[in-house]
């Protein structure tokens, strides 16, 4: 859950709201409050370096009123060699109001004042996200909320990260919710992995198995959006002891069609040739409804924008190679829920349907106004499904 902090009214102006200056410091008390309850407000001091604030720009978008309860939440926009910018916004928990976004551009100064490259151990810190060394080789980012209730893992699409999740991230609650970037995607790339190196949808099942065990946790909700749910089938089929329950989001059982591979290879030659931005370009016309709010295009754009070329490249043609999971649907004894939206172009709801029918006892929920991505078209209505099923689930 985001950090949660309440207006006082010394903090308030003569017209009675929140006084511009005071959201500075609120954001950045949430920061503070969110190294003291996670790394320590000594990772500066381990890392020896310590972002110093370049700039900071704020949107006002509502009035806040003393007793008004802020969460803050954090996300990475950019990070460079020496600077990193963080988002943080105000959102009023009782209405859920966006009250106010912040910018801030960090850039990481040694003992001597001098720049130097951000540490990750200061990345990871500042924007709450972990970076977790895996019985696999690779060190992958994960960002995780809550405590309780179920674990809910939840693995992105492609060419996305888990900022995906973000909406699902802070507005899920009573459970464990941890979400990482894949390897070669977001912030997990590996140096030490060749370029071009073979990674198949098993390796990635593989990777998701060593961070449960790296966390600890015996069995998850086990939640795979399009590639994501592919990944979903392929740990199912292989560690299904570690799955309690199972959310297929716009995603389809089957594998690629000889067409579809074909596409799979012009898709890497266009990623060599145009990188992310290319890639990027061919797909955001087919991903979101027709109402999609300008903000979640953006937002979708950005992310497969800044996805590395290597993870395009990898993904490609780990779901180029992937196995039919058409088979194994009939043997899926776990709690099923399969989400779609309605307007879904890529994995449409028929495909949704079919499997709803094989699967025994599944629930299908088809989200109206979102294409490929309801988590972050329609974040309240999926939230509302998933904290339902987890709820359900935790019950039985
Ligand atoms: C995804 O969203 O993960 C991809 O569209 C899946 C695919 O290309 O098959």
């Amino acid at each position: 859950m985001p950090i949660q902090l309440t207006v006082f009214p010394d903090e308030c102006d003569t017209f009675g709201h929140l006084h511009q200056a005071a959201y500075l410091s609120m954001f950045e008390r949430a920061r503070w409050l969110l190294l003291a309850q996670g790394p320590g407000m000594d990772v500066f001091q381990r890392a020896g370096a310590w972002p110093a604030v370049r700039r900071t720009t704020i949107d006002y978008h509502a009035g806040a009123w003393p007793g008004d309860v802020l969460g803050f939440d954090v996300e990475v926009v950019q990070r460079g060699r020496t600077s990193f910018t963080l988002r943080q916004r105000a959102v009023r928990v009782g209405d859920q109001r966006l009250v106010a976004v912040a910018e801030i551009v960090f850039v990481c100064i040694d003992a001597n004042q001098k720049p130097v490259a951000v540490p990750d151990e200061v990345f990871a810190a500042m924007s709450g996200v972990q970076r977790i060394a895996l019985s696999t080789g690779v060190t992958l980012s994960v960002e995780a909320r809550g405590q309780g209730g179920a674990a809910l893992l939840l693995v992105h699409g492609y060419p996305f990260d888990h900022s995906m999740w973000r909406a699902q991230l802070d507005g899920i609650a009573g459970h464990r919710i941890i979400a990482p970037d894949l390897r070669g995607m977001g912030e997990s790339t590996d140096p030490e992995l060749p370029a071009g190196a073979a990674t198949t949808l098993g390796t990635h099942a593989d990777d998701l198995l060593a961070l449960l065990d790296a966390l600890t946790i015996p069995r998850v909700v086990l939640c795979g959006l399009s590639m994501g749910g592919y990944i979903a089938f392929e740990f199912l089929r292989r560690y299904p002891d570690r799955v309690q329950a199972l959310v297929l989001m716009d995603t389809r059982p089957g594998a690629d069609s000889a067409e579809g591979r074909l596409g799979r290879d012009k898709a890497i030659a266009l990623a060599a040739q145009g990188g992310a931005a290319a890639i990027a370009d061919s797909m955001i016309g087919k991903l979101l409804s027709a109402a999609a709010d300008s903000a979640v295009r953006d937002a979708v754009l950005a992310m497969m924008q800044r996805a590395p070329v290597e993870g395009i490249v990898a993904s490609l043609g780990a779901m180029r190679d992937r196995t039919d999971a058409t088979a194994m649907l009939t043997t899926i004894d776990v709690p099923t829920l399969i989400v779609v939206g309605a307007e879904d172009q890529l994995t449409p709801p028929d495909q949704a349907t079919a499997m709803a029918t094989v699967i025994p006892g599944a629930t299908l929920e088809v989200i109206a106004g979102a294409g490929h991505v309801p988590p972050m078209e329609r974040s309240r209505e999926t939230n509302a499904i998933l904290q339902r099923f987890l709820d359900r689930v935790c019950e039985s």
